[in-house]
């Protein structure tokens, strides 16, 4: 993600400015200055942190945060019917779209954003579900557990404070996570969410919203009724209480900075003091938290502050930060638009002998298959090739399962692509496994179609320019309707049972769940991938009857198929003989008379 080194210089931070950055234009110097007043009236925590940035980061930190702040003021306008703010949101962010690709804005706030994203090669295409989310809030929100709270977070927030990562990994001093650590980022940026939901619950309640989750609400009775009659109740006083105690659990992540660059760390282990203030100023607040926004003092502050900034000048007086030399043009600069290549999703090409899948009634169509795509090795020794030469044509048979899978209607494909076992493989090998995944995901066949991919397994071992390219193309294909494609990159059952084992602990330290009632549905809630459906069909080719560690939870009840064939001789042909068998068999689940294959097992009971 390095700028090009002929569009970028190497200057000592000291000798730039943001004024020397932004360079003479009158209008775009108004517009960087709008987005700093409105920072630091909007959200004045975060106008301090960007103040601990190095100053040439400052304008475009002001930038993104001004761009989210109008999106949640035109949101939240009382003035207007909720349908006519989504409208607003709605529009602003399409008029992002024609600005991005001209280059320019009429309107301030997006000029300077604008002029951000060009200047720092920022993709701002992330952004759009987050957008799509705040749009979305106009209409009320309820979540019923911490689960759906968490994927409301991670959709609207997240993606924020991703565009701030990138611009520190631009200016060469990267908020690299340890990979390991990303879990770990993902619940600071959560309870920097609960932090802000808790100082604003005053004014949020004004306005009927109550942005906590049911199950939060119900472990404490009477609590939901008394905030919302705005009455400060016993109840509503230990709901408050378990909620920053929760916050300030999840925005305490002390190993997640460790190996970071000293000035970026300052920056989040600041944050984390700042938010931790807040939530005492919550705590101390009481009754008076449904009247205003509570305030850590002056005094709080200063002691967090001033420390920090002396830390921060520090590491970015020794840090050599890549500067981006002149702004490139919009043309060149603009990142593709991926709604508009959205609307151009073509159909998969057809199979080579014009083979068309066979009509299968809907109630016998499973909706997920799994696969394990075994016998690369084997394939390529009996060629006398290189085992690589197995993996290369492998990849091909991966797209034809994709192509058929589109073609048939499937709605769930999972491809078991490296175990966690695979890496007893020599290094040659797995490297080779892993380069050719990742090429894939950049300019691989399936990108174009109207795929939903997903990556499922541990981060740890796995190269980052992977594991990046696997998150890109989730952001960027999370829109996408058609096919929702899992592949399994470091994947291990035993490993996803014992890491949401790890979850559930944590929830129930945290009190969201009490462990004598854990059931299979928050087993299942707890899972990597909670909305994963119940594994219809495991597929296993290359004439080995076993599972190898693939999806012990999601599979207890497949319907297993084994086929003797290598993997890189399959195509669609026989994802579709897989699942014209799979129509034809019998699924009982435990009853005594025949169930159809997709009618969905009886609820089990839960232990009381
Ligand atoms: C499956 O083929 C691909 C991976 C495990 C990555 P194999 O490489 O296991 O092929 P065989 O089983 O050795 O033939
Ligand atoms: C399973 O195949 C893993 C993948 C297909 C990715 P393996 O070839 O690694 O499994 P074993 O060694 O036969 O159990
Ligand atoms: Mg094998």
């Amino acid at each position: 993600m390095t700028p090009d080194l002929d569009a970028v210089h190497q200057a000592r931070r000291r000798r730039l400015t943001a004024r020397s950055l932004i360079g003479g234009d009158p209008a775009l110097r108004a517009a960087y200055r709008l987005c700093r007043r409105t920072t630091r009236r909007h959200d004045p925590a975060i106008y301090v942190l960007i103040q601990l940035m190095p100053t040439v980061l400052r304008p475009a930190g002001w930038a993104l945060w001004a761009a989210a702040s109008v999106l949640d003021d035109l949101a939240d306008q009382q003035d207007a019917e909720p349908a006519d703010r989504a409208a607003r949101v709605e529009a602003w962010a399409e008029a992002l779209q024609g600005d991005l690709a001209a280059g320019t804005s009429r309107d301030p706030v997006r000029h300077a954003l604008v002029d951000t994203a060009l200047r720092w090669r920022l993709d701002l295409s992330g952004l759009r579900g987050a957008m799509s989310s705040t749009r979305d809030d106009t209409h009320g929100r309820h979540f019923a557990d911490w689960a759906a709270w968490r994927s409301w977070c991670s959709e609207e927030v997240l993606p924020w404070a991703d565009q701030v990562r990138h611009l520190f990994e631009q200016a060469g001093a990267p908020m690299a996570l340890r990979l390991d650590r990303q879990e770990d980022y993902a619940r600071f940026v959560d309870g920097a969410q609960l932090t802000d939901v808790l100082t604003d619950l005053g004014s949020d309640l004004v306005q009927g919203r109550l942005l906590l989750p049911q199950e939060a609400l119900d472990a404490y009775p009477g609590a939901e009724d008394d905030l919302r009659l705005r009455r400060w109740s016993p109840a509503a006083a230990a709901l408050i209480g378990a909620m920053t105690d929760l916050a300030r659990q999840w925005v305490t992540r002390p190993a997640m900075t460790r190996g970071m660059h000293p000035g970026a760390a300052t920056v989040l282990d600041t944050s984390a003091c700042l938010m931790r203030a807040q939530l005492g100023a919550v705590d101390a607040a009481g009754p008076a938290l449904l009247k205003r926004s509570p305030r850590p003092s002056l005094v709080t502050r200063a002691r967090i502050l001033a420390p920090a900034r002396i830390r921060s000048r520090l590491a970015w007086s020794l840090t050599s930060l890549t500067v981006p030399g002149p702004r490139r043009s919009a043309v060149t600069a603009s990142a593709p638009d991926p709604a508009a290549e959205d609307t151009a999703l073509g159909p998969p090409p057809p199979h080579p002998d014009g083979a068309r899948p066979p009509r299968i009634a809907a109630d016998r169509m499973p909706s997920h298959v799994a696969v394990v795509m075994d016998g690369n090795g084997r394939w390529a020794r009996q060629r006398g090739l290189p085992r690589s030469e197995g993996h290369r044509v492998g990849a091909a048979a991966a797209h034809e399962m994709v192509y058929g899978a589109l073609e048939i209607g499937l709605r769930h494909l999972t491809l078991y692509a490296f175990s966690t076992e695979n890496w007893k493989r020599d290094t040659g090998e797995t490297s080779t496994i892993l380069e050719a995944i990742r090429r894939d995901l950049d300019e691989g066949p399936i990108r174009d179609l109207d795929v939903r991919q997903r990556w499922s397994g541990r981060p740890d071992h796995l190269p980052e320019e992977l594991v990046q390219a696997l998150q890109r193309e989730e952001r960027r294909t999370r829109a996408r309707t058609g096919l929702t494609l899992t592949v399994c990159i470091n994947y291990g059952g035993r490993d996803e049972i014992a890491r949401t084992a790890a979850a559930l602990a944590e929830a129930a330290r945290a009190g969201d769940v009490i462990p004598r009632l854990i059931g299979e549905d928050d087993f299942a809630r707890h899972l990597p991938h909670p909305d994963m459906p119940d594994v219809d069909l495991l597929w296993r080719t290359g004439n080995e009857q076993r599972t190898s560690n693939f999806l012990p939870w999601h599979a207890t009840y497949a319907e297993l198929y084994f086929t003797p064939g290598y993997w890189p001789d399959v195509d669609r042909r026989d994802l579709w003989q897989a699942i014209t068998e799979y129509s034809r068999r019998q699924r009982r689940h435990g009853a005594a008379t025949l169930i159809s294959p997709r009618q969905p097992p009886p609820a089990p009971s839960r232990p009381i």
